[in-house]
């Protein structure tokens, strides 16, 4: 069975092996990691997936900003990333971890949220590149895949995505009650 909890700091060796698995030691070099770099992941929207004592997958959220032509900031969320072990692919377990997310998300009326990643995987969930075709970002970026979730009402159409470091390192936010998937 396929257990769902929060993200805890001390998962984060295990996170480590499993996206080193799917994307590879070169996944540092991405673009969203210089959004995430020095980043505090939100921990009350981001979940690992357990069979038994064995991570078998993650999803993790991180704050983030978006800056308009006027110099306007706003929060938005960076969702990913999302990985599955490659035994347990097809089980339904990231469409659980995304579900419990978005839950998250929805639950604690969030900012918008945008990721990068395949369109017809996350257009399931809402998400789109209609808005984003205008963003830049602090690397390249294949703007098809710069997906937003929901409605643009609001945001602008030329802006820069930013990263919103922290200098405190190592802490978690306080976590959401454990699921089940
Ligand atoms: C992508 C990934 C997270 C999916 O995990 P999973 O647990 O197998 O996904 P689920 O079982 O919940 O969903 C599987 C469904 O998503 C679809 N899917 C999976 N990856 C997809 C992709 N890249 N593009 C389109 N559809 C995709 C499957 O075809 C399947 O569709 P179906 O439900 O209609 O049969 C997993 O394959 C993985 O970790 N891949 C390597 C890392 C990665 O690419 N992460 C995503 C970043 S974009």
């Amino acid at each position: 069975m396929i257990t769902l909890v929060p993200l805890l700091l001390s998962h984060q060796p295990a996170i480590d092996s499993l996206l080193d698995e799917r994307f590879g030691p070169a996944r540092r070099n991405r673009t969203a990691y210089r959004l995430r770099d020095r980043a505090e992941v939100l921990s009350a929207y981001s979940s690992v997936a357990f069979d038994g004592d064995q991570l078998v997958g993650s999803l993790q959220c991180w704050p983030i900003r978006l800056k308009s032509v006027g110099g306007a900031r706003m929060p938005m969320i960076l969702l990913g990333p999302v990985a599955v072990a490659a035994a347990r692919e097809g089980q339904g377990i990231a469409t659980a971890l995304m579900r419990a997310s978005l839950a998250a998300l929805d639950a604690g009326d969030s900012p918008p949220v945008l990721l990068i990643g395949d369109a017809p995987f996350y257009g399931r969930f809402g998400f789109s590149a209609a808005a984003t075709r205008h963003w830049e970002l602090p690397g390249p970026v294949d703007h098809a895949r710069l997906l937003l979730r929901g409605p643009a009402t609001g945001l602008p159409r030329i802006a820069w995505v930013e990263a919103v470091p922290v200098e405190r390192a190592g802490s978690v936010n306080p976590s959401r009650p454990a699921k089940v998937a």
